[in-house]
């Protein structure tokens, strides 16, 4: 966010030291990357106040072998008392969720902020389409920005990837690629937060995710109008009501100023439709 000079940028973390140190690191960049951005680390939330947008990123990250669920009762205890912090500090601001398991923690975000839904949204479908693009670019050889995919669903197993949606260069990817072929991919980039965590044995993704953060973020504060997919609250888009699932939604400087509506296939509908029921069986279990 400081190299593409979006904001003035407070770092907030619990563990003393940590974020004022990467806060350091960072703006000592600034001279060389040419950037504005001033960037201030602190441990105490009031750093955050009067803040026109603020990204959640703190929790627990998985292990080998753990689901994101296996995340939610200690990233529930960090997330809701940071939501609170955020209404009572920063009363206006866009909140962004990227804490897993990510469609629950965007409903925890939003009980306990009391925000209206517009102002509430996770970041996952921007990552997992940039995987899926990432991965048919690799296979075909093109640049990855030929790419384009959108991702919708639940961040984990039931995400649902529009096969209709992929296209390279313009041409849909079902003609450059045999089915069982792009089946492999798809499921690929539904493992894809798990195949690096496995590979890093601890901690989980992070560059990919940072950028899927600023493109939300630069949606955001430039009132961009910028259609991507992204975790927000339905009541009542695509059948589902009560719920905070991936959809394609217009971004701007208000946060969600629309959910976008798409043509889906039946087995797409169906698909959307597990995975809200998933969430929220996930929600559910929230309640004390
Ligand atoms: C991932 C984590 C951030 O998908 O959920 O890598």
């Amino acid at each position: 966010m400081a190299l593409k000079g979006l904001a003035h940028i407070a770092l907030i973390d619990v563990v003393e030291g940590l974020a004022k140190g990467k806060a350091l690191d960072l703006s000592q960049s600034a001279p060389i990357e040419g950037f504005a951005s001033t960037v201030q680390g602190a441990t105490g939330y009031e750093a955050l106040a009067g803040s026109r947008l603020v990204v959640i990123t703190a929790g627990m990250s998985r292990k080998p072998g753990m689901s994101r669920d296996d995340l939610l009762a200690a990233n529930a205890g960090i997330v809701g008392p940071i939501a609170e912090r955020i209404a009572q500090l920063a009363p206006e601001a866009v909140i962004v969720v990227v804490t897993n398991p990510l469609d629950i923690m965007v409903a925890l975000a939003l009980q306990r902020s009391g925000f209206p839904r517009q102002r509430v949204m996770g970041m996952a479908g921007v990552l997992d389409s940039a995987r899926l693009r990432a991965f048919i670019a690799q296979r075909l050889g093109v640049p990855p920005t030929a790419v384009q995919a959108m991702v919708l669903g639940s961040h984990g197993d039931l995400m649902v990837p529009l096969r209709g949606s992929i296209t390279v260069n313009g041409r849909p990817a079902a003609e450059l690629l045999p089915p069982g072929e792009l089946d492999g991919l798809l499921q690929r980039t539904r493992d894809g937060g798990a195949e690096i965590v496995a590979l890093l044995k601890q901690g989980s993704a992070y560059y990919a995710p940072a950028s899927g953060i600023v493109e939300m973020a630069g949606a955001i504060l430039q009132d961009r109008h910028a259609v991507l997919p992204v975790c927000a609250a339905l009541q009542g888009e695509y059948g589902l009501r009560d719920v905070c699932l991936g959809v394609p939604a217009r971004l701007g400087a208000s946060g969600v100023e629309e959910i976008v509506e798409m043509p889906l296939t039946p087995d797409e509908r169906t698909a959307l439709a597990a995975a809200a029921e998933q969430v929220r069986a996930g929600i559910k279990s929230l309640r004390p």
